[in-house]
């Protein structure tokens, strides 16, 4: 791999909160270009990395690297700034805030180009052009997923980070979900998801690692993971 493809790199990363040890020495590693899924179950330490990645928790040791430079410890909004959003569990989205208002938050960031990002948002997203003017709270749950990732991308980061897209979602919903993010990627954007979905995740993913309390158990091509017995057994309930 040329250095220069390597976006992300977090490396032996341990976070805890409290006695609660979230992360232990967790490793892995994102290309441009890349779709990586993160694979575990409730409680593996998903959102603990993605959070520590973006700067909202502390680590308490390991390095994590974005375009060669340090940015362990470093403050959100500054990891926000330097290419990285993130798309939370759970979407995040301000129910009571408008469609436009809830997209706008996003662009805080990048306030110069907030009215070019906000036309790509809406040719990505024709739904929520219609809808800009209606309250968050009213729109159906896969259209939040898509105001969550929109407002992501109001940011242009270089890497986004989804945190669990399909939680909640009905089946066919989930695909749409799971479309969208290819397609993304395929106009350019790097993208690390998290999932317990394993089957839909890395039938999308170029790669993936699996997580088990806080540490990666396992990474490989999303082909060489789909074809693991263990990942099979605990995983794709095969
Ligand atoms: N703020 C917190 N305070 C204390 N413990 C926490 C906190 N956040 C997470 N934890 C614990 O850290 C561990 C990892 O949690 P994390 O939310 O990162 O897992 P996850 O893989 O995202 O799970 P899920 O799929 O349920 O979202 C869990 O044991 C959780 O209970
Ligand atoms: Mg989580």
């Amino acid at each position: 791999m040329a250095q220069s493809d390597l976006l992300l790199k977090v490396d032996g990363l341990s976070v805890s909160y409290g006695h609660v040890q979230a992360l232990r020495g967790a490793s892995l590693e994102v290309r441009t270009g890349e779709i990586v899924v993160l694979i575990g179950a409730n409680g593996a330490g998903k959102t603990s990395l993605l959070e520590t990645v973006l700067g909202i928790n502390r680590p308490d040791a390991g390095s994590i690297e974005f375009k060669g430079r340090p940015i362990a410890g470093m403050a959100a909004d500054r990891v926000v700034r330097s290419g990285i959003s993130l798309v939370p569990e759970g979407r995040g989205v301000f129910a009571a805030m408008s469609v436009l208002d809830n997209l706008l938050l996003g662009a805080h960031h990048n306030l110069a180009k907030a009215s070019a990002n906000l036309r790509r948002v809406f040719e990505w997203f024709p739904v929520l052009g219609e809808r800009k003017n209606q309250v968050a709270r009213t729109l159906s749950g896969g259209e939040r997923q898509m105001l969550a990732i929109g407002r992501a991308l109001m940011a242009a980061p270089s890497l986004i980070m989804v945190d669990e897209p399909s939680i909640g979602l009905a089946p066919i919903v989930v695909n749409t979900i799971f479309e969208i993010i290819v397609r993304l990627n395929r106009e350019g954007y790097t993208i690390l998801l998290s999932e317990q979905n394993a089957y839909k995740s890395l039938k999308c993913a170029h790669r993936g690692y699996v997580l088990e309390t806080g540490a990666v158990a396992m990474h490989g091509t999303a082909a060489e993971l789909l074809g693991d017995p263990g990942v099979r057994e605990a995983y794709l309930g095969a």
